[in-house]
C-alpha cells in the first residue's frame, strides 16, 4: 500500500494504460481493490477508498459520468465536475491511481451492447427512472473489464444499486468481490451525496427530516407497529418537514427488494431494510436503513 504518495495519485485515461498498469501489479503478486464514482467526491467516497484498501493491496478509483444512467430532463449537464479537487481528495486518502476514461473509451463508437438486471432494475427507483439500472450495470460492467479488480466497493447508501451490482456479478461470473460500504451521514444523519450540493441552505436544513423518519419508523417497528402504519406516519413526517414529493417510504426484504406484509408486524430475526425517496426542491434524494428486529 501507498503511505508515502500523497499528491501522486496515478491519473490514467485509458483502457489499454490502465490494463498495463493493473497487469504489472498482478504480476508483482498486488491484489486490486476499485471505487466506481461519478466524482464531485465526499466523505462517503473516501470511506469506499479505505474500506478497499482494507481489502486490497492497491486502490483504484473511477470517475466517470456516465451518459447512459442519465434520462434526458435529467441533470447530467450540471452533475458537478471538480475533477483537480477530486484528485487532491484521492491524494489524501493514498489512492494508487484514478481512471478518468472519456465517453469514447467507455463507449467506443457504434457500441450497442448493454446490460439489463432484469426484476432488480424495475423495481423502486427503476419505476421512477426506468432508464437509470440498465445504465448503471452497463457502465459497470465495462469499468469491471477495464480494471479487472479482485475487489470492488459500493455504497450502501444507493442499496438498490448495490443488489443489482451483486446480481449482475453473480449471473456473470465476474470473478470480483463485492462489498457494501456504510452510508456516510452529517451531523444531522442526511446521508452524503454528491446531490446535496444542488440543495439550497433552508433545504439542506430540512433535508436531514429523512434520516428522522427513517429513525422513528425502526423504532415504531420495533415497538410492534403494523410496517403500513410506521411506513405511512414517516411519509407524513416527511410531508410536514417539506418535501414536495415522496416516490416512495418503503419495507423491504433486503435481498429481493420484494415489498414485506405491511399489515404484520416485523417478526423478530426478520431482515428487513427500509428505503426512501424524495424531492427536496429540485432534488431527489434517496436513503435507506436496516430495519430488521
Ligand atoms: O453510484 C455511482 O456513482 C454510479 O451510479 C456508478 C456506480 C459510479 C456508475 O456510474
Amino acid at each position: 500500500m501507498n503511505s508515502t504518495k500523497e499528491n501522486l495519485v496515478e491519473i490514467i485515461r485509458t483502457r489499454s494504460e490502465l490494463q498495463a498498469r493493473v497487469r504489472a501489479w498482478k504480476q508483482a503478486g498486488e491484489t486490486v481493490g476499485f471505487v466506481p464514482t461519478m466524482g464531485a467526491l465526499h466523505g462517503g467516497h473516501l470511506s469506499l477508498i479505505e474500506k478497499a484498501q482494507e481489502k486490497a493491496t492497491r486502490t483504484i478509483a473511477s470517475i466517470f459520468v456516465n451518459p447512459t444512467q442519465f434520462a434526458p430532463g435529467e441533470d447530467f449537464d450540471t452533475y458537478p465536475r471538480h475533477e483537480t479537487e477530486d484528485i487532491a481528495k484521492l491524494a489524501s486518502v493514498n489512492c494508487d491511481a484514478v481512471y478518468l476514461p472519456s465517453v469514447a473509451e467507455m463507449y467506443p463508437e457504434g457500441s450497442v451492447t448493454n446490460v439489463r438486471v432484469e426484476s432488480l432494475s424495475d423495481l423502486l427507483d427503476g419505476i421512477y427512472r426506468p432508464h437509470f439500472f440498465y445504465g448503471v450495470a452497463t457502465v459497470v460492467a465495462r469499468l469491471f473489464l477495464h480494471t479487472q479488480p479482485d475487489v470492488a466497493v459500493f455504497g450502501e447508501k444507493d442499496y438498490q444499486q448495490l443488489q443489482v451490482i451483486r446480481r449482475m456479478v453473480r449471473d456473470l461470473g465476474f470473478p470480483i468481490e463485492i462489498i457494501g460500504g456504510e452510508t456516510q451521514r452529517d451531523a444531522d444523519g442526511l446521508a452524503q451525496s454528491s446531490r446535496n450540493l444542488y440543495l439550497s441552505p433552508e433545504e439542506r436544513r430540512t433535508a436531514g427530516a429523512i434520516y428522522a423518519a427513517m429513525h422513528r419508523a425502526r423504532t415504531r417497528l420495533a415497538l410492534g407497529t403494523l410496517p403500513g402504519e410506521a411506513m405511512a406516519e414517516a411519509e407524513a413526517l416527511l410531508g410536514k418537514a417539506g418535501f414536495r414529493k415522496i416516490d416512495y417510504v418503503t419495507l423491504v426484504d433486503p435481498a429481493t427488494l420484494q415489498a414485506l406484509p405491511v399489515d404484520q408486524p416485523l417478526e423478530p430475526g426478520t431482515p428487513a431494510r427500509m428505503l426512501v425517496a424524495a424531492w427536496m426542491g429540485k432534488t431527489r434524494l434517496i436513503d435507506n436503513i436496516n430495519a430488521g428486529q
